[in-house]
């Protein structure tokens, strides 16, 4: 099986396991790359006994474990696979440099995945500068998306990634296929640098719409590829009416792409929250 006729937009598997993300290339004929994130790592099944209890994991133990999940994963999909450092309030950009320099040594075709925040937007400028692909997680205002692209600069094509985090802004009452296309816009006509990957899919209905707009990236948990398989894998045209039902749209804003990102506004609590939630699933491994 091939790819289906008539889609753009490359479909990663978002999970932490590489047993899935065989049988989704089975399933599909083909996966373009991966996304992985410290809570999606720590459901693997190598942790059950370090969740339980009964063989205390430390920080090194964890590591090793997110290394091979992660080169096992590697060969199986041809574009990247997204390796995610540890942050938390205290975590400094140095550290995230440090970090980010370790997991490019990983694998060939990794994006350094980076919260959007001032440590992490200071450690991309710096990974970017030395040639590393980054992608910079935990976008939810198009303002933090502005700042992705003044921070990274200067990067090759597709070597910086975007996520905004769909349903957890639905999981609010807002819109965040609105979000999408807000970014899409203000995108519009830039140097292409940096790539929206759509994150945070939580149905069938998010994964069409991107299609049907064009997304250069959407990344799916394999129970939403697993349904796209089921209806025959089909890529809708514009045409494609998504129902938003209730959800609040978000109003378009104009931002300066060529201003210096420290200008840019980058709190939003659900990035907080976030990054809160990514480093207690990490924590709670631990001894
Ligand atoms: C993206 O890279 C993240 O791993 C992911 O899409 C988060 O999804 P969630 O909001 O369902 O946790």
């Amino acid at each position: 099986m091939s790819k289906p006729n008539g889609i753009t937009t490359k479909i990663f598997l978002d999970g932490g396991d590489p047993t899935e993300t065989k049988e989704i290339i089975e399933l599909l004929g083909f996966l373009d790359g991966q996304t992985t994130n410290p809570s999606l790592v720590a459901k693997h099944p190598s942790f059950q006994a370090c969740k339980e209890g009964d063989t205390p994991c430390t920080n090194d133990d964890l590591w090793k474990a997110y290394r091979e999940i992660v080169t096992a994963i590697s060969p199986l999909v041809p574009e990247s696979v997204s390796i995610e450092v540890y942050a938390d309030d205290d975590t400094t950009a140095d550290d995230m440099i440090e970090k980010g320099l370790e997991l490019n040594t990983w694998i060939p075709n990794a994006h350094i995945k980076l919260p959007i925040t001032t440590a992490g937007l200071t450690a991309a400028e710096v990974l970017v500068g030395k040639g590393l692909r980054v992608n910079m997680t935990l976008c939810f205002t198009q303002s933090q998306a502005a700042a992705v692209y003044a921070a990274t600069k200067g990067a090759n094509p597709g070597g910086v990634y975007l996520s905004p985090f769909v349903g957890r802004l639905d999981d609010r009452g807002e819109n965040g296929m609105s979000f999408i296309k807000n970014v899409g816009k203000m995108f519009e006509g830039s140097d292409g640098h940096v790539s929206p990957l759509v994150a945070s899919v939580r149905s069938l209905d998010h994964f069409m719409y991107t299609l049907a707009i064009g997304a250069d990236i959407i990344t799916a948990p394999g129970k939403i590829l697993r349904e796209w398989a089921e209806a025959g894998m089909p890529v809708p045209d514009e045409s494609f009416e998504y129902n938003s039902n209730d959800l609040t749209d978000f109003p378009y804003e104009e931002h300066d792409l060529s201003a210096d990102w420290k200008s840019f506004d980058l709190s939003h609590d659900l990035t907080k929250n976030g990054l809160e939630r990514f480093a207690s699933d990490w924590n709670n491994l631990l001894g």
